[in-house]
């Protein structure tokens, strides 16, 4: 009886969420200190998955991992594998909804372990593609920036079906992550900005934030990324998707030192990254800690 595994990371947007839901520009980073791993067993018979979700045959497994089996579906279908006699565990330390893009990597990890299991090769084009229709079915209109990131393992400059360019970020800087700790729908958040009064405004300095940030990046000019940064926070703010929690640890990391903060993902809960010199990042840390981060991360962006 043959096993496989597939294994992935998670991923974080630096500037650009939501907007690029309208075709703006986004800029994203792949996040490795979050990993999913999907192990597939042969077994006599049926389907069976083991995750933090549900454990039991595949098909009385709850609407939440609707994504889960359509992406099972397919891939046998490609494969031309029969669905029986699987044992499929999914085993994620990637927090679920605060914008770490867990429901794509979960899809890359499953995809690679069941594409091991049959030593075929999986190429990237195919690969996002089986993520994109996983991921239609937890938020019905994706932009495609949690997949393109996640499968590229390396930071992202993104515009919805136009533009995928791997980019180095290489700053002498810390993004320091805070997690709320509070879960939120991104497909909430989407439907929450959709249906603000100020949305094209909004949507269009976000826009305009997210080329400034492209550019602050080439010139390594980290005061005026921090500064849009922020300012990009106050737009996703009058959108309706930042929270209490959100502001006050953006307030918070600025007090401290950073030289901007914003929330990251869907918002409505989740993460808020701040940018911070390096002797600044324990300050920031112990700051976010006082305020009750739930989990706390710094990337290092001289090695993205
Ligand atoms: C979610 O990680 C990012 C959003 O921009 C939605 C999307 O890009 O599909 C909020």
């Amino acid at each position: 009886m043959k096993v496989s595994q597939g294994k992935s990371n998670a991923k974080i947007i630096l500037m650009g969420e939501h907007s690029v839901v309208y075709g703006k520009s986004a800029i994203s980073l792949p996040f490795f200190a979050a990993e999913v791993t999907a192990k597939v067993e042969e077994v006599s018979e049926g389907v069976e998955i083991i995750s933090d979700y549900f454990s039991g045959p595949l098909d009385e497994a709850p609407s939440i991992l609707n994504g889960v089996k359509e992406l099972i579906d397919t891939v046998l279908k490609r494969l031309d594998m029969k669905s029986s006699g699987l044992k499929i565990t999914l085993d994620s330390k990637i927090p679920a909804q605060r914008g770490f893009g867990s429901s794509a990597a979960v899809s890359v990890a499953l995809s690679k372990a069941l594409y091991n299991l049959v030593g075929q090769t999986l190429e990237p084009t195919a690969l996002r593609e089986l993520v994109e229709k996983a991921e239609k079915i937890h938020h019905e209109n994706p932009s495609g920036l949690d997949g393109d990131t996640i499968v590229s393992q390396q930071a992202i400059y993104f515009i919805k079906n136009k533009n995928t360019s791997n980019i180095k970020i290489n700053m002498d800087l810390d993004l320091i992550v805070g997690d709320t700790g509070n879960p939120a729908s991104t497909k909430t958040a989407v439907q929450t900005v959709y249906n603000n009064e100020n949305r094209d405004s909004e949507i269009e300095k976000l826009g305009q934030l997210s080329q400034a940030v492209f550019l602050n990046i080439k010139n390594q000019d980290s005061i005026l990324m921090g500064k849009n940064m922020t300012q990009a926070h106050q737009s996703l703010k009058a959108l309706g998707v930042s929270s209490d929690e959100l502001d006050e640890f953006v307030d918070v990391a600025i007090e401290s030192g950073a030289l901007g903060a914003k929330l990251s993902g869907g918002g409505l809960g989740g993460c808020m990254i701040a940018l911070s010199e390096k002797n600044k990042s324990q300050l920031i840390v112990d700051a976010l800690k006082k305020q009750g981060a739930d989990t706390i991360w710094i990337l290092d962006l001289k090695e993205i």
